[in-house]
C-alpha cells in the first residue's frame, strides 16, 4: 500500500509520515510544494528519507501558483469578510491538484494531509482531491490519532527519533506563501490580546519604515499586472518583488477574527504585502477602464466568489461559471498606475489606460459643449418620480 502525504517537514507532518508507516505498514511518498514559502525547504527531501520516506517530490509551483490561482482571484479585487486576502485558502487546491498527479504516478492507493480536523484546510485539500478522484481514499490523522497535544507530538517525534528544525517550534501555527503569510492559535488565541511585535517576518513595522515615500508604478495587461516601473517580470517575480517593497513599508500587516467554514471564529493576523499593492493597483486600474454597471455587477458577486474559495470549492462548477464572467471583464484593464508606498499606506496617485473611459471632456468643471447641464432637470425629476408619489400618499394618510 503507499500515500502520498502532503509534506511542509514541520513537526506535524514528520509526525504524521512515521505515524502513517507505523499505523498502516504503507509505503509513504512525500510531496513538498515550493509556492514561496519563507520556511526554506533545502533539506526537506533528506528529512523526508530520513523520516521514513520511500520517496520525496519537491516541486517549485510558485509560477503556476501567481498565474494561475493568485492573479485569477485578483481580477475580481477578492476579499474575504471585507478584509483577508485569501493567502492560505488559495494555494490549498493548487496543492491538492499537485498531489494527486503524484498519487496518480505513483499508482498510490490513499493521500494524506496535516491539516486538523477543526478547521479549513481539511476542507480545501479534501474538496480538491474529490474532484479529482471521486474514489479517493483520504488519510486525515488529526481527524484518527490520540496525539492531540503538542507535547503528545514531541513525546512521539522523540520516540521515533524524528529531529525538527527549531524554527517550527514557534508558540503559534503559521503558513505561508508567496501572496502571504498567516499567524493563527497559541498566543493569538485570546481575541483581545495584541500580537507581539516581533511576530512579524514579511514586513517591517509601519513605525519603523522610512520616512520617506516610493513612488511605484504596477503595468496591468487584460486584468494581471505584468511589470513594475516599466520593467515586464514573470507572475512569480513581480509578487516577490511587491513583497519586498510593501514588506519595507510596512504594508498589509490586518489583525482579525474570521468565520471558518466548520463554524468557529477563529482570530487571525496576516501579512500580505504584495497583494494589498496589488489590490489597490488593480482596483485604480479598473476605475477607469471598466463600465459602471460591469463593475457593479461583478462587485456584487465577489463575496459569493470569496466565500467559494475560502470554503474549498476552487474545482466546482460555479466556480468556472463564475471566473469565465469575471475573465470577460478585464480585456481592457491595461495601463499604467501610480501608487505611493508609505508607512504602511499604499495611496494611488494616478492611473492610464489607452482603453480609458474617462472623458475630461464631459468631467470637466470647465465650461464644455458635449454635456447639456439642462438634461439633468428631466434626469432628475423622472428618478424622483417614486419619491414625490410616496410623499404625496404619506400626506394623504397622515390627514385621515
Ligand atoms: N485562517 C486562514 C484560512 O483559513 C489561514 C489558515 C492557515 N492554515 C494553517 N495551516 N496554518 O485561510
Ligand atoms: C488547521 O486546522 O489545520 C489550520 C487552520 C485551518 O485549516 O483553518
Amino acid at each position: 500500500k503507499k500515500v502520498v502525504l502532503a509534506y511542509s517537514g514541520g513537526l506535524d507532518t514528520s509526525v504524521i509520515l512515521r505515524w502513517l508507516i507505523e499505523t498502516y505498514e504503507c509505503e509513504v511518498v512525500t510531496f513538498s510544494a515550493d509556492i514561496g514559502q519563507v520556511d526554506s525547504l533545502e533539506n526537506v527531501e533528506a528529512n523526508a528519507m530520513k523520516t521514513g520516506a520511500v520517496k520525496a517530490y519537491v516541486d517549485d509551483l510558485k509560477e503556476t501558483f501567481v498565474k494561475d490561482y493568485v492573479f485569477p482571484a485578483f481580477r475580481a479585487n477578492v476579499i474575504y469578510e471585507g478584509q483577508y486576502l485569501l493567502g492560505t485558502s488559495i494555494a490549498r487546491p493548487l496543492i491538492a491538484k499537485r498531489q494527486m498527479e503524484i498519487a496518480a504516478i505513483e499508482g498510490a492507493d490513499a493521500v494524506s494531509h496535516g491539516a486538523t480536523g477543526k478547521g479549513n484546510d481539511q476542507v480545501r485539500f479534501e474538496l480538491g482531491y474529490y474532484a479529482i478522484d471521486p474514489d479517493i481514499k483520504i488519510v486525515a490523522p488529526w481527524r484518527e490519532w490520540d496525539l492531540n497535544s503538542r507535547t503528545a507530538l514531541m513525546a512521539f517525534a522523540e520516540k521515533h527519533g524524528i529531529s525538527v528544525p527549531t524554527t517550527h517550534a514557534k508558540p503559534y501555527s503559521t503558513d505561508g506563501n508567496l501572496l502571504h503569510i498567516s499567524y493563527e492559535g497559541g498566543i493569538l488565541e485570546d481575541p483581545w490580546a495584541g500580537p507581539p511585535d516581533d511576530i512579524f517576518t514579511l514586513t517591517t513595522s509601519p513605525k519603523d519604515a522610512p520616512d520617506t515615500p516610493e513612488i511605484i508604478e504596477i503595468t496591468f495587461e487584460g486584468g494581471d499586472p505584468v511589470a513594475i516601473d516599466g520593467k515586464p517580470l514573470s507572475p512569480a517575480n513581480l509578487l516577490a518583488e511587491l513583497n519586498q517593497l510593501g514588506g519595507k513599508h510596512g504594508i498589509g500587516r490586518i489583525d482579525i477574527v474570521e468565520n471558518r467554514f466548520v463554524g468557529m471564529k477563529s482570530r487571525g493576523v496576516y501579512e500580505t504585502p504584495g497583494g494589498t499593492i496589488l489590490r489597490q493597483a488593480h482596483m485604480a486600474m479598473e476605475s477607469i477602464t471598466q463600465d459602471r454597471e460591469v463593475m457593479n455587477l461583478r462587485d456584487s458577486l465577489i463575496p459569493r466568489y470569496a466565500q467559494l474559495i475560502y470554503n474549498g470549492f476552487w474545482f466546482s462548477p460555479e466556480m468556472e461559471v463564475l471566473q469565465g464572467l469575471i475573465d470577460s471583464t478585464q480585456t481592457h484593464v491595461s495601463g499604467v498606475v501610480r501608487l505611493e508606498l508609505y508607512k504602511g499606506n499604499c495611496t494611488v496617485q494616478g492611473r492610464k489606460s489607452d482603453h480609458s473611459l474617462y472623458s475630461e471632456a464631459h468631467a470637466t468643471f470647465e465650461d464644455d459643449d458635449v454635456y447639456s447641464q439642462a438634461d439633468a432637470e428631466g434626469f432628475i425629476r423622472l428618478n424622483a418620480l417614486r419619491l414625490r408619489i410616496r410623499k404625496l400618499m404619506q400626506r394623504k394618510e397622515a390627514g385621515r
